[in-house]
């Protein structure tokens, strides 16, 4: 292949990927209005980039906006559905409140660049993802973390998120059963503690307790992981007792946990 050619084909290439990139947008006008509304021009170009890979097929809809992201839902090229949590980098506080939980983890390191913080932040929700999934904890599939997003698999059906352990009308044993397994399972095999955990952070879909948000989830190394393991169980037991159910003590649970 001659210069030329090699010039004229990647020329194609890049016409072809300009008016995919086109054509994505025009079917998504709306939700990428919004989009631009909420996110910086490089949290666009990362969200066109993984368009453009293939990863996101394209846009349905906002799942929810919080503080520091807001979650959006999305398809896939296989038409499977998609959670895409888009973290915010314009807030200040919240990169400081971050730090604790990175700072410590020998898994990471950061320096003072805030839009590196919340990069990182997002690579270590999915790596904490990826290794909870290993260890046999029901957590959102991790799929990728590209700068400050993170996408993984959808909970719920038909852009609907499933709901939070806290709205669910009714409670059984079993579900609590389900997360303290979880948080053992986290502890012993991946080596991790949540250190967000409560009623808040559990999705419950078709009877299953999915542990989510783990931005936070620290190794087993810091040297706060225990405070936090005491604060993740005692939040799951008092909500469970405030329910109705009968739960042992605090230290005993703990005592079985790090067995
Ligand atoms: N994988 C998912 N599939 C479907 N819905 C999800 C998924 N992950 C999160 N959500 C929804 O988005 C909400 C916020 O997600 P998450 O807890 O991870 O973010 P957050 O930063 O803690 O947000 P907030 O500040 O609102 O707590 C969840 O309460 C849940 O309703
Ligand atoms: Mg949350």
């Amino acid at each position: 292949m001659s210069v030329k050619d090699v010039e004229k084909k990647l020329q194609r290439e890049m016409l072809k990927k300009v008016e995919r990139k086109r054509l994505k947008i025009e079917k998504d006008k709306d939700l990428f209005e919004t989009v631009e509304e909420v996110f910086d021009s490089r949290t666009v170009m990362a969200l066109y980039s993984l368009i453009n890979k293939g990863i996101i097929d394209s846009m349905r809809g906002v799942v929810k906006a919080g503080k520091e992201s807001r979650i959006y839902w999305a398809k896939g090229r296989n038409g499977e559905d998609l959670a895409i949590k888009i973290f915010l980098t314009s807030s200040m506080e919240i990169k400081k409140s971050m730090l604790q939980y990175i700072h410590g983890d020998p898994r990471f390191k950061v320096g003072k660049d805030y839009r590196r913080i919340v990069y990182t932040w997002a690579q270590k929700e999915y790596r904490n993802l990826s290794e909870a999934k290993s260890a046999g904890v029901l957590v959102p599939n991790p799929i990728c973390a590209y700068q400050n997003i993170l996408v993984m698999e959808f909970i719920g059906a038909d852009g609907v998120p499933a709901p939070l352990l806290k709205d669910l009308p009714e409670l059984d044993e079993s579900l609590y059963q389900q997360i303290l397994v979880a948080i053992k399972k986290l502890y012993s095999s991946a080596g991790l503690v949540h250190a967000d955990l409560s009623e808040y952070n559990i999705m419950v879909n078709e009877g299953k307790a999915y542990l989510i948000d783990f931005g936070q989830a620290v190794s087993r190394d810091h040297p706060m992981s225990l405070e936090f393991l005491r604060r993740d169980v005692v939040n799951i037991l008092r909500f469970f007792r405030k329910a109705g159910l009968n739960v042992p003590e605090e230290e005993a649970v703990l005592e079985w946990l790090k067995k």
